[in-house]
């Protein structure tokens, strides 16, 4: 994973070359015998809708970033699995039916798609991993450099807690789904920064990254430890965050102690400007999802070298060595960057943020 993050840079530059044209760029020759014209359908699956980023963010980007590289002539046919392996499997093969020319697959469940991913490479259908490295013969993937999210919110928590930090501080880990890939390297990237400085006193893995579970897991964890013992929690995503912030509030903590968070929802964007929060870790989803559709158009019409140039970096998953991959960098967000990061990049506008219940953190934050 390290190699994988150092190569980023190189490709990084590469793909500023697609702002200069180079990937637009018709009948160039890239390849002998491009395999479509602009015509095409890319099959898009997502994994759930608790998290508001695939269905706001993630989907709209694709379909409109397609649209633009297909002369508006690209179609997205979306589907989202709503945390449900067996139905994102059957939203495949409905895809494979369909006879899409190219699947983006973001995996509920990594392991079990891969029955599906070779399906559809059978029937001739590419397979690009979105965001989770699904198993199987998939052609590539798109993702962050996941294991560097888990780094960023731990050292963001340490900072938390100041240079007093030392293992009598107990911590409690709120991993994400066993079933997700990603789940896994965030939590040993925040156990590479962790481990040694400070104690864990719990940890779970949330079935599902739902925040109903994350909140029963933290009641059991604030029960085993005490409600004041508590010096930190190390919340994967946001979502377990405002549920981990649920169930100190309900045994009665009002002063909470650093969570940390990631995806920049809106409403932990608020948490973040109030204090409830400590951070959160801020993924350009532009960055992500237009470099999928890209590397979906390009698959697709044959065009192999910017397809290559968009995919520089390696990843394997455990059955697929050396899979032709981009990954994103993310950033930690605090409240002072709010404006640098998802105001920068139109996620949101500063009157989604500042309603009038955030009116004076605000302005004491500089948002106007
Ligand atoms: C991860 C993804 C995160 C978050 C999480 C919960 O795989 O990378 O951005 O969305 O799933 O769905």
């Amino acid at each position: 994973m390290r190699r994988i993050a150092i190569s980023v840079a190189a490709s990084t530059m590469t793909l500023s070359l697609a702002g200069c044209g180079v990937l637009n760029a018709t009948g160039d020759g890239a390849s002998a015998s491009p395999t479509k014209g602009n015509d095409i359908t890319v099959g898009l699956l997502l994994p759930e809708k608790a998290n508001t980023r695939y269905d706001k963010f993630d989907y709209p980007i694709i379909k409109n970033k397609v649209a633009e590289l297909t002369g508006k002539q690209g179609k997205v046919e979306y589907l989202n699995a709503n945390a449900d392996a067996a139905r994102q499997s059957g939203q495949m093969q409905k895809m494979i039916d369909d006879k899409v020319d190219v699947i983006l697959v973001d995996a509920v469940d990594s392991h079990a798609i891969a029955g599906e991913v070779k399906k559809a490479k059978d029937a001739g259908i590419p397979v690009i991993a979105y965001d989770r490295l699904a198993e199987g013969p998939i052609d590539a993937y798109i993702s962050f450099d996941n294991e560097l999210v888990g780094e960023v919110q731990a050292r963001s928590l340490l900072g938390a807690l100041g240079s007093k930090a030392g293992l009598s501080d107990k911590i409690v880990m709120m991993n994400g789904s066993p079933t997700d890939p990603n789940a896994k390297q965030f939590k040993q990237g925040a156990l590479s920064e962790l481990t040694g400085h400070v104690t864990i006193a719990k940890s779970y893995d949330t079935t599902d990254w739902k925040p109903e579970n994350a909140q029963a897991n933290m009641a059991q964890a604030i029960a085993a430890i005490g409600k004041d013992n508590i010096a930190g929690v190390l919340a994967a995503n946001d979502g377990m965050a405002g549920a981990v912030i649920k169930a100190l509030k309900a045994y009665g903590v009002t002063t909470l102690p650093p969570i940390t968070g990631q995806d920049a929802e809106l409403d932990a964007v608020q948490r973040v400007l109030i204090g409830e929060q400590f951070m959160s870790v801020y993924k350009s989803y532009p960055e992500e999802a237009e470099a999928a559709a890209e590397m979906a158009v390009t698959k697709v019409q044959g065009k192999d070298i910017q397809f290559d140039a968009l995919t520089q970096d390696k990843a394997s998953s455990p059955t697929t060595k050396d899979i032709p991959s981009r990954l994103v960098q993310p950033v930690a967000l605090t409240k002072k960057n709010i404006k640098d990061t998802v105001i920068a990049d139109g996620i949101y506008t500063v009157g989604d943020i500042c309603t009038p219940k955030y009116k004076a953190a605000c302005e004491a934050a500089g948002l106007k």
